[in-house]
Formats: structure tokens, sequence, C-alpha cells
């Protein structure tokens, strides 16, 4: 992490809606953002585009040190393809926790995620931005929510979509991949020992972002 940049890391699983609340307490900081998830999204779809199988580390991790990507106004292009509703779906997201598990992934990833910490400060969300990729960030917050709520959450945003959903199969594949982040022996999902967690089954998604800003600003007084 550049020396003296603010960052604020949000973990948690998927679902959680740190997402969302990264955003929103970026814009209202007037910070970048980073949403690591994509990179491992991005990592999974090109692996399989290429036709390598998803249990050759060694290919998989030189993709992840080569990937031309682009990210512009909201959307993602990889290798010249716009990509950006592609990795949203319940596959892309199976794809990225697969290669996620990779210590070589994980590796490559790592400068390319600290290159995002740059004045006037950085909100980065995923699994392991407070414990692995910037352990000295002034706040980190570990956001987390029921699975059955999860799953209802996603239920709803497909929905809104017009595609197809089914709330059991849902609940399942997120407890299938909460299982996988968080049992994995490379940066698995747990929160580091000085973050807040946050339980946001029952609150608000204003109700979050007010907390984290305030946080935000007692740790940053000068620059938030
Ligand atoms: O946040 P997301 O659902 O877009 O993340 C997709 C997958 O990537 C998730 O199952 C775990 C993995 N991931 C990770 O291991 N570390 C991160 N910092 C971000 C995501």
């Amino acid at each position: 992490m550049a020396d003296g940049v603010p960052v604020v890391t949000i973990d948690g699983p998927s679902g959680s809606g740190k997402g969302t609340v990264t955003q929103r307490v970026a814009a209202a900081l007037g910070w970048r953002a980073l949403d690591s998830g994509a990179l491992y999204r991005l990592v999974g779809h090109a692996v399989a585009e290429s036709g390598i199988g998803f249990d050759n580390e060694r290919e998989i991790s030189k993709i992840a040190l080569s990937l031309n990507v682009e990210f512009n106004d909201g959307s993602v292009v990889l290798d010249g393809t716009d990509v950006t509703d592609r990795i949203r779906t319940e596959t892309a997201g199976n794809n990225a926790s697969k290669v996620a598990a990779m210590p070589g992934v994980r590796a490559a990833l790592l400068d390319w995620q600290r290159g995002y910490a740059r004045p006037p400060g950085l909100v980065a969300d995923g699994r392991d931005m407070g414990t692995t990729v910037f352990p000295a960030a002034g706040v980190k917050i570990f956001l987390t929510a029921s699975a059955a709520e999860r799953a209802q959450r996603r239920y709803k945003q497909l929905k809104e979509k017009g595609l197809p959903a089914n709330l059991a199969a849902l609940t399942a594949e997120i407890e299938e991949r909460d299982a996988r982040d968080r049992q994995r022996a490379a940066s698995p999902l747990v929160p580091a020992a000085d973050a807040v967690e946050i339980d946001s089954t029952a609150l608000s998604i204003d109700a979050v972002v007010e907390q984290v800003l305030r946080l935000a600003r007692r740790a940053y007084p000068d620059r938030a």
C-alpha cells in the first residue's frame, strides 16, 4: 500500500451487500473503489474461455498475471471484448471461487490490487482485503448477513432483471461458495483481528453506509 494513503477495507461473504456499500462509501468520500472479486471473476472467465482445465494452477496463474483488462465507467473489457454481464453470472462466481483458492493466482493479483491505493483514498471490497492485501488499512469492516437473507437478495435481483431464479438452488450455491471461501488454505474468508463486524441481515444499506462513513471519518479526520 502506498504509504499514508487512507484505505477502508470491506470483506465478507457474497451477498452481504459489500459491493453496494463499497461503491456508496467511495462516492461519498470521493475515493476510488476496488471490486477485487471482479479480478477473480475475470480470471475464472478467461480460464473457462481458454479451455485450460480448472486443475491446472500453473497455467491459470500465468493467465492471472497477463490479463489484459480495462475498466471504463462501470464496464469491464477483457482482450477487447465487453464481459461486464458475463462475469456476473452464478457460473462466473463459482469459477472465480475455484481459481481464488489457488495461491499462484492470489499472488499474481496482489500487486495489481495494491496499486489501487492512491490518493485521495481507497475503499476495497473482497474476502482478504483487511487480512492480506491492505493489512495496514485504517478501517476494516467484516460485513455479514445470514445465508437465507443473502439468497433472498440475490433472488430479488435476478427477478428484477427478468432472469430465471430458484431460491433453494441459490441458497445451496451460496452455502457451497461460502464453505469453499472459508475453508481454503490461501487467504481464507475470515475477519481481520482488528475488523469491525457488521451483520446486515436486518439493516438497510443506508444504515450500513452511515456506520462505515462514521468509522472512516474517525480514522481519517483530515481526509474523509
Ligand atoms: O465478491 P465476488 O462474489 O465477486 O467474488 C467472487 C469470488 O472471488 C468469491 O467466491 C471469492 C473470490 N474472491 C476472493 O477469493 N478474494 C477476494 N478478495 C475477492 C473475491
